[in-house]
């Protein structure tokens, strides 16, 4: 399916960012994966398979970002898919909020990918895709996400304005928004004494019985990123189990 493909996924070398990686170059694509640590981003490039490329970078530098691209673009050359999916929250209600926390959130949220999409468009060709990685938390956010969730709706909305910009490039640009995914920073995302209840929550809210893997994120990635999504363009694809639905 993606034979000849080139596709670059940031945060590539863990938790819902490997799975696309992984579903990615299962399809056919020679696949970059990007992250802050470089002997996560080896260990991954590994699992992924042969032909694997990493590139370290902070998504929060705009510079070190643009020094990615002018890379990728003299070493892997034109990409075919973008997926902007490096990002991360904490849990603070409101009283509790730190401005190194909104710094942060929205540092590596928003301005990450900002920059993540401004970067790649000039090194994309007609029927190229990029796909943000949302999170339900954009429409639905949960107590103490508020942060968190402000940061995932202004992704959903940057896009409706950039596919307005592009139009006539044949680029598209989607957001997949997951609900709770089973990954480490999920776990690590409640204290202890909360974890528990907080996972007996997500399942109990899923209509489908259970909380969702990287590899069901994954599997919406590529249908965005293929050829039969093609008159798909701008949209949130809620892939959670129904929840944000009910
Ligand atoms: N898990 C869920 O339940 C869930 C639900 C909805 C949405 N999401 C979204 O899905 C995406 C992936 O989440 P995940 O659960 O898979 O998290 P994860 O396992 O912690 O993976 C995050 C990835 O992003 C990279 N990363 C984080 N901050 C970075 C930065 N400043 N610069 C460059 N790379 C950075 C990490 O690598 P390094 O640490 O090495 O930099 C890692 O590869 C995020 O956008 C998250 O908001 C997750």
């Amino acid at each position: 399916m993606f034979e000849n493909k080139i596709a670059l996924v940031t945060g590539g070398s863990s938790g819902i960012g490997l799975g696309i990686a992984k579903e990615l170059a299962q399809l056919g694509a020679r696949v970059i994966i990007t992250g802050r640590d470089e002997a996560k981003l080896a260990g991954a490039a590994q699992e992924i398979g042969a032909g694997t490329a990493w590139v370290t970078v902070d998504v929060t530098s705009v510079r070190d970002v643009q020094a990615m691209f002018d890379r990728i673009k003299v070493e892997q050359g034109l990409l075919d898919i973008v997926v902007a999916n490096a990002g991360g929250g904490t849990i603070a209600p409101i009283g509790h909020i730190t401005e190194e926390q909104v710094d942060r959130t929205f540092g590596t949220n928003v301005k990450g990918v900002i920059f993540t999409v401004q970067g790649a468009l000039p090194l994309m060709k007609a029927g190229g895709s990029v796909t943000i990685i949302g999170s339900t938390a954009s429409f639905n956010p949960p107590p103490g996400m508020s942060v968190y969730g402000a940061s995932k709706a202004a992704v959903r909305n940057l896009v409706r304005s950039w596919i307005q910009e592009i139009k006539g490039s044949g680029v598209r640009i989607n957001v997949v928004s997951p609900g709770p995914v089973h990954t480490e920073s999920l776990e690590s995302f409640f204290p202890a004494d909360q974890k528990d209840a907080a996972f007996e929550f997500m399942h109990a809210q899923s209509t489908v019985g259970r909380i969702g893997t990287p590899a069901d994120i994954a599997r919406a990635v590529a249908f965005l990123a293929g050829e039969s999504s093609g008159y798909i363009n701008g949209i949130e694809l809620f892939a959670d189990g129904g929840a944000s639905q009910i």
